[in-house]
């Protein structure tokens, strides 16, 4: 029987998949991860409970939990030639998130033995490992000061931030990351977990699927958006500028960062989540004015975009606070889309385990539209 041939560019609303791992409700605002509504969880778990509970379908009981602690801790540092080659990226300026896709491709380095199927599990804690590592001695090396060696008695968020920062930070500083890795670790087929699939689904092996992944990542439409949006708050600096300065951006059919959604026709549920991590951590900090700023910026977008593009139902994104979080922890702009792949890595690896377990290969059709019984004309002749 001839398959029925559908016209969907984008994919939107087309199922290629089942998974376990998260659901996306788009209309009623839900995010539900590994079974869990996200606001019962982001705020919660360690990071290493999440990864775990993707990739064992169960939260770990505490032996389980050491022991997954410890695979993960003992798998940290990053190989000498890796280390090289971020070295001299940081020399070009290469951007954060293209030395994470060389850097990752090399871990095949480290994995190789690891390339068959079963031994995948050791080459998934590997990358996620080790994802941190590489984004921290970038970042150092990029300032022009030595990458920090990674600290096994520390857990994986504080870890993070001690080889960004050199000094072991604060349980608010961790649960504030903690919550952010946790909130954006899987988020249904988004186009790079989707562009990981696809990979691992030809019985590729995970670095590659990882790789396609980051590359899919970088992009503003997908992770490269808190960064821009950032930006857009700093150049409206004061309150009363907002109105003016947004309404010019989109009279000249600029887009906002941080705003509209694939999938969500409503609020994005990451969003009130890290709302109220970034409250809490601007609060500590005792400086409430960027997130007073930040908080008006949304509200007067929201209300141009109900008056420029209505009904299109335009709503605040995950980026958007991401953005004011990140920044709370101080990490530069361009860590932003990096710490994103940080957490995403476990997603991925989980959707590819998924996708190994039931696989079928991902092979979408084309509509040909282009011209047909062209006559061949030798170079010499053609005009
Ligand atoms: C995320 C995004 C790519 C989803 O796009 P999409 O579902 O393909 O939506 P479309 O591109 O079809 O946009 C629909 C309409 O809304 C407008 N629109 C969408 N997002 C907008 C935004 N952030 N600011 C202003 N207008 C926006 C489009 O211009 C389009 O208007 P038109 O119909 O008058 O041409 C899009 O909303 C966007 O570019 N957002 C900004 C980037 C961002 O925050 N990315 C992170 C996503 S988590």
């Amino acid at each position: 029987m001839a398959t029925e041939r559908i016209s969907r560019p984008g994919l939107e609303g087309v199922v290629v998949a089942e998974t376990r791992l998260s659901s996306v409700d788009g209309e009623a605002g839900e995010l539900i991860i590994g079974g869990f509504p996200l606001e019962a969880l982001a705020h919660r778990a360690t990071f290493e409970e999440t990864v775990y509970l993707l990739w064992h379908g169960a939260l770990p009981d505490v032996r389980q939990l050491t022991a997954f602690r410890r695979d993960l801790a003992g798998r940290r540092s990053c190989a000498p030639e890796i280390l090289r080659v971020l070295e001299a990226a940081a020399r070009k300026k290469i951007p954060a998130m293209d030395a994470l896709r060389m850097a990752a491709s090399m871990l095949t380095l480290e994995t190789h033995a690891e390339h068959a199927p079963e031994d995948d599990r050791a080459a998934g804690l590997k990358l996620v490992a080790v994802f941190p590592t590489i984004v921290a001695a970038y970042a150092r090396l990029l300032a022009g000061t030595e990458p920090i060696a990674a600290r096994a008695d520390l857990g994986h968020t504080a870890n993070y931030l001690y080889m960004l920062f050199g000094t072991v930070p604060g349980p608010e500083r961790v649960r504030a990351l903690e919550t952010y890795l946790n909130t954006v670790v899987d988020h249904g087929l988004n186009a790079s977990t989707f562009a990981a699939r696809v990979i691992i689904a030809t019985q590729s092996d995970l670095i590659s699927a990882i790789v396609g992944a980051v590359g899919a990542l970088k992009g503003p439409l997908h992770g490269g958006a808190p960064g821009p949006a950032l930006d857009m708050v700093f150049e409206i600096a004061e309150k009363d500028r907002a109105e003016t300065v947004l309404r010019q951006k989109i009279e000249r059919g600029e887009r906002f960062m941080g705003f509209g959604h694939r999938v969500y026709r409503v609020r994005d549920p990451r969003a009130d989540v890290l709302a109220e991590a970034a409250e809490r951590l601007y609060a500590t900090a005792a400086d409430m004015k960027l997130y007073q700023l930040a908080r008006h910026v949304e509200e007067v977008i929201l209300r141009l975009l109900e008056e420029y593009k209505p009904g299109r139902k335009l709503q605040t994104n995950v980026e958007f606070y991401t953005a004011l979080l990140l920044h709370g922890l101080e990490l530069p702009t361009d860590l932003f889309t990096p710490t994103f792949a940080v957490s995403r890595v476990a997603g991925w690896v989980a959707h590819c385990f998924e996708q190994q377990k039931q696989n079928r290969l991902i092979r979408p059709d084309s509509e040909y539209v282009g011209e047909k019984n062209r006559r061949w004309v030798a170079a010499e002749e053609r005009q």
